[in-house]
């Protein structure tokens, strides 16, 4: 199946493209638009490298130019969180809701504060866990193909102590765990994806030749000591304390929003990625959750499941559907569209005021779909007004990491530009 992503668009086409398109489309860089968050990775806006995740500075746009003292923010496809992480700093309410359980960790982590802890006493905490003799071993029948058996004895202590904490001193151990824990299996780290690389078998051969057992504790002290410096970051930006509700593990397509909320504010996942749980799979089986939850979760990823017939109201749906020979392919982005445009319009019935939508434009074969031009035409009849869509460049926001498309055997082109479309009630 070949899905490519936005070709790379110069500075003039991307102009000529907005103007074709319609008057209502702007050009913006994001990342430097905010001079109080003066890097992408700032704080603990990058603790876990989480697939396709915002950058803090396109919620706090929104949020600069569209919120008001008390309204609600809410994102369905809340993935790491970032929408509540920015909520938090300019004092609003917010909701988060993801398949992926693992927003709960890192959420909880994002948020620690460092008044809970000294550094002295984390020190020590890694003392602790280098005696202890408690063990945790995941339920997943595929360990040994991602671990090297020389490490699951270490892993298992490490584990066997982390789980065994207080949920106050737990969470500034255990994304740092969890990184380590990835760099010390057969996984290549450096990408999303739970893939073997010459890289990554190269890495563990490396390992095993060396002091591993040393370098496990250095590097997991190193972790901890970063998360701790990215925790006092955050606290710089002086977040406030709000009102808020995380529901993690859920279906976005079958949870209702049991309260009315002002803005909405999400990026929904790629047409071409069924990519979060399986990218997440390692870690989700040393958090503790088991095979069939996740095979579970993996069934309810966007766009493959199956989905609610719905009628669609955007002509350039239906204009783009024709186009396309294939069967599957046109299954799947029907698929996608259904679940989509679904959600938003169901969701929207509760959003008061804004719903903004940041989409990176895909690829179906050779062409191009204007994912963000059927949202604003189908949500059109459902109400909703089309405020305007900012198109960025995307420098350092990759979503795959290889070059050449292992089923064509061509270079990929790479999503190059998002647009975050505004529509107003
Ligand atoms: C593009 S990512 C969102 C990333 C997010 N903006 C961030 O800052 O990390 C899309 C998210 O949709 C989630 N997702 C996919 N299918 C879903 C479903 N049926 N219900 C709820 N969430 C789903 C994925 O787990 C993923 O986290």
């Amino acid at each position: 199946m070949e899905f490519n992503s936005h070709p790379a668009t110069n500075r003039k086409e991307t102009i000529s493209e907005i103007s074709n398109f319609s008057s209502k489309k702007v050009p913006i860089l994001f990342r430097n638009s905010i001079s109080e968050i003066p890097f992408t990775t700032y704080g603990t806006f990058a603790i876990y490298k989480y697939p396709a995740k915002f950058i803090p500075q396109v919620i706090a746009y929104v949020l600069k130019n569209y919120a008001k003292p008390g309204m609600t923010v809410f994102d369905p496809f809340a993935g790491y969180g970032t929408t509540g992480l920015v909520a938090r700093v300019y004092g609003y309410n917010y909701e988060l809701w993801d398949l992926n359980p693992i927003i709960e960790v890192i959420h909880k982590t994002a948020t620690l504060k460092r008044s809970v802890i000294k550094i002295q006493n984390l020190i020590e905490l890694l003392e602790e866990l280098k005696k202890s003799k408690k063990e945790f071993i995941p339920n997943w029948s595929n360990l040994n193909y991602w671990f090297p058996k020389e490490f699951l004895p270490l892993l298992s202590k490490a584990w066997g102590f982390v789980h065994s904490l207080s949920e106050d001193t737990k969470y500034f151990l255990l994304i740092p765990l969890l990184n380590i824990t990835r760099y010390f299996s057969w996984s290549d780290e450096t990408v999303h994806k739970l893939y073997k690389s010459k890289y990554s078998r190269k890495k563990i051969e490396n390992l095993l030749k060396g002091n591993w057992k040393m370098k496990f504790y250095r590097m997991l002290r190193d972790e901890v000591l970063k998360l701790f410096n990215k925790i006092c970051e955050y606290e710089k930006l002086n977040p406030k304390s709000v009102n808020f509700k995380i529901k993690s593990g859920v279906d976005t397509l079958e949870t209702h929003l049991e309260e009315s909320v002002n803005i909405l504010i999400t990026s929904p996942p790629y047409l071409q990625a069924q990519e979060y749980i399986r990218s997440t799979k390692l870690e989700l089986f040393w958090l503790g959750y088991n095979e069939d939850y996740i095979k579970n979760l993996s069934k309810k990823e966007i766009p493959y499941r199956d989905v609610k017939e719905i009628e669609i109201y955007s002509p350039k749906y239906h204009e783009f559907r024709e186009k396309i020979k294939e069967n599957h392919l046109r299954i799947l982005f029907e698929k996608y569209f259904k679940a989509i445009l679904g959600v938003f319009s169901n969701l929207g019935e509760k959003v008061e005021n804004y719903m903004c939508i940041f989409v990176g434009p895909a690829k179906i074969r050779a062409t191009p779909i204007p994912i963000d031009d059927i949202i604003v035409e189908h949500l059109q009849k459902f109400g909703w007004k089309h405020e305007i869509t900012y198109i960025d460049k995307i420098l350092s926001r990759v979503m795959f990491e290889s070059n050449i498309n292992p089923a064509t055997g061509i270079k990929d082109s790479r999503i190059k530009t998002e647009h975050l479309v505004i529509l107003r009630k």
